[in-house]
């Protein structure tokens, strides 16, 4: 049986690289290939958190080079089940301006050419219907609730190849679509969660109104960056109160999500 170090983990976003204080450093090795960075442990209210930034601590990964299956499996063989993804995402609505937290609860894939799999061989076919876990995101919605913290509850996140941002023609037309709000990172990020049978859980913070909503010269990289940087404590803040109230117990589907299926890989 292999040590549980923690149960919950935080994959942090462009500008959040470091999240809990004391913590331990974990250098993990996976047959994928190490994750983006050593993984982080700490304990917030009697959790063991893990805590992984997407791009590495020196954001030398770009969205579409970011070793997704790593830093999963990284995560779950750490015994993380349950894991919160904050990512930055531009508005795809006007009321959806910087600084507002939205809780997606559907996702588009536009990505191209990214593994999106660990199962190569055989007839594994995970149910993405609903792709983030309910009962992480009931969890956000009423922590939010108790902090007044404000949050958008509900929404579609498209997720885009990158690493440029979108024409103005393709931002109206996700926004026509009815779509919410946009990222680079949440695909295949979130799939590949539900492959691992792991609870996850999308916490997005508007950093920009994508072309197709403003106008003006689009959305530039200094002002994800900056507005990022300026709300990373309200967002610190909120995930650490999260990762508190998470049930310590699963009782939603995405534990079961291989139930019957026979994946041929033993996971960690
Ligand atoms: N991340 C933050 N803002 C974004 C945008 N407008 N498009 C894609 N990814 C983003």
């Amino acid at each position: 049986m292999v040590e549980q170090v923690a149960e919950v983990g935080v994959i942090g976003g462009s500008g959040l690289y470091a999240l809990l204080d004391d913590v331990v450093e974990h250098r993990v090795e996976t047959p994928y290939g190490p994750p983006s960075d050593p993984v982080m442990v700490g304990e917030v209210g009697g959790r063991r958190v893990a805590f992984l930034p997407r791009h590495g601590r020196d954001h030398r990964f770009p969205p579409h080079l970011i070793p997704y299956r790593a830093n999963l499996w990284a995560l779950r063989s750490l015994g993380v089940r349950q894991v919160l993804a904050p990512c930055a995402v531009g508005g795809l609505r006007p009321e959806l301006g910087p600084g507002t937290f939205v809780l997606p609860d559907q996702l588009v894939d536009r990505t191209s050419g990214r593994t999106q799999t660990y199962y190569d061989e055989g007839a594994v076919h995970v149910s993405f219907a609903d792709p983030y876990c309910p009962v992480g995101r009931a969890t956000v919605r009423a922590t939010a609730a108790e902090s007044t913290v404000d949050i958008v509850d509900g929404g579609t996140m498209v997720v885009v190849e990158g690493p440029r941002f979108s024409t103005r023609a393709e931002s109206q037309w996700y926004a026509g679509l009815g779509w919410s709000v946009v990222n680079m990172t949440g695909h295949p990020e979130a799939v590949l969660a539900r492959e691992l049978a792991l609870c996850y859980t999308p916490i997005a913070l508007v950093t920009d109104l994508d072309a197709g909503i403003e106008s003006g010269a689009g959305v530039s990289q200094e002002e994800v960056f900056r507005v990022f940087g300026e709300n990373t404590e309200r967002l610190r803040t909120l995930l650490l109160r999260v990762a508190a109230a998470l049930p310590t117990e699963r009782t939603c589907d995405c534990a079961h999500a291989l139930d019957g299926i026979d994946t041929g890989l033993p996971l960690p």
